[in-house]
């Protein structure tokens, strides 16, 4: 019998909902992004995430049960997003999902968001190998991890400041390009030139698998204040592309060492910033130069989206691992831990 499991994501600023069939098969994936209620602060408020995600629940769980064309009884159980995340925005799409498990009577699947970021490759055909090398990138993470088995992760290294998503948006903010500033930065760096501007970047350490990217940051904020200073014209495309080429830069031989260490064969890219295109080119070539392969999600399973949540949860309910309804929203949760 087929297995049906409902997504729920609320952790950030998407108010999303999914059917996944078996895992593998997207039913339906509803995707209400809140970027232009965010866009006028410069960044997420979470007060305004949590009431919009209370607003735009209901509508967004119908909308997933409709497209996919079932009913609420024929839900074999219902994955949501405990943790990490904003604490207001996480108990929205808790609660919806305690109700809905309780009221079913099916199991309620507790997932770790950054999980559910790695588990998107398997949405994809070909299934990824384990061991793999993953390196997560996304708004408030930077994570390398080495995947054992489907959901033993060993984080390898991460970031000490700045998520590289972090610097992204923030960068897009002082070039005034508007929020969330990745992807404006990524369509914005395609006419600049990568090597205008010599920016830093953080290797840290020899062998060090952590990253560091306020340095940088800081950097391309002192070379605007200091272009504006003199009066000098600056070219915000060829900032763009520098800024970015620089963090690319790092990403890609960290990742590379990482494969490397562990001796693995398979890597895999998650998170918003994973839809990055030069990030994505970049290590293509680099795992093909290294004999490896190079697993990544579509773009639109990068970022925030409950169809990552269901095939995360998928896995949980094979393993008979459901979570108690009294299970709390966990705003701290590093990726490979659980905390219920
Ligand atoms: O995974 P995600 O949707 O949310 C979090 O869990 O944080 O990641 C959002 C981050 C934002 O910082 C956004 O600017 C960045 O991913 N992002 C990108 C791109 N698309 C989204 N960064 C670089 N290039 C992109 N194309
Ligand atoms: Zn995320």
């Amino acid at each position: 019998m087929a297995v049906y499991i409902l997504g729920i994501e609320t952790s950030c600023d998407e108010t999303s909902a999914a059917v996944v069939r078996d895992g593998r098969q997207i039913l339906s994936s509803v995707i209400a992004s809140q970027g232009g209620e965010h866009s006028k602060f410069g960044g997420v408020v979470p007060e305004v995430a949590s009431r919009k995600h209370l607003e735009w629940l209901n509508p967004v769980l119908q909308e997933a049960l409709e497209r996919a064309g079932i009913g609420w009884h024929d839900l074999s159980g219902v994955a949501v997003t405990y943790g990490p995340g904003l604490v207001g925005a996480l108990l929205v799409g808790l609660s919806a999902a305690k109700a809905i498990a309780l009221a079913l009577d099916i199991p309620l699947l507790a997932v770790n968001h950054m999980q559910g970021h790695v588990l998107a490759n398997w949405l994809e055909e070909p299934l990824p190998e384990l061991p793999a090398v993953c390196l997560v990138v996304s708004g408030g993470h930077t994570d390398l991890l080495l995947l054992r088995g489907l959901c033993e992760f060993e984080l390898l290294g991460q970031t000490r400041d700045d998520a590289a998503g972090e610097a992204f948006d923030k960068v897009a903010r002082v070039l005034g390009l508007g929020y969330p500033g990745g992807p404006l930065i990524d369509r914005l760096a395609r006419q600049g030139d990568s090597r205008a501007i010599e920016f830093p970047r953080a290797f840290l350490e020899e062998d060090s698998l952590d990253f560091s990217f306020s340095g940088l940051k800081s950097a391309v904020i002192n070379y605007l204040h200091r272009a504006t200073q003199q009066g000098v014209a600056v070219n915000r495309a060829d900032v763009a592309a520098s800024f970015q080429q620089a963090v690319v830069d790092v990403l890609v031989e960290k990742t590379m060492l990482a494969a490397r260490r562990c001796g693995v064969r398979q890597l895999l890219l998650a998170g918003g910033v994973a839809a990055n295109s030069a990030l994505r080119s970049a290590l293509e070539r680099a795992a093909a130069q290294q004999g490896c392969r190079l697993a990544c999600p579509p773009p639109v399973l990068c970022t925030d989206n409950a169809a990552m949540v269901a095939c995360a949860g998928y896995y949980k309910y094979l393993r008979g691992d459901f979570a108690p309804l009294t299970v709390n929203a966990v705003p701290y949760l590093e990726p490979g831990q659980d905390a219920y």
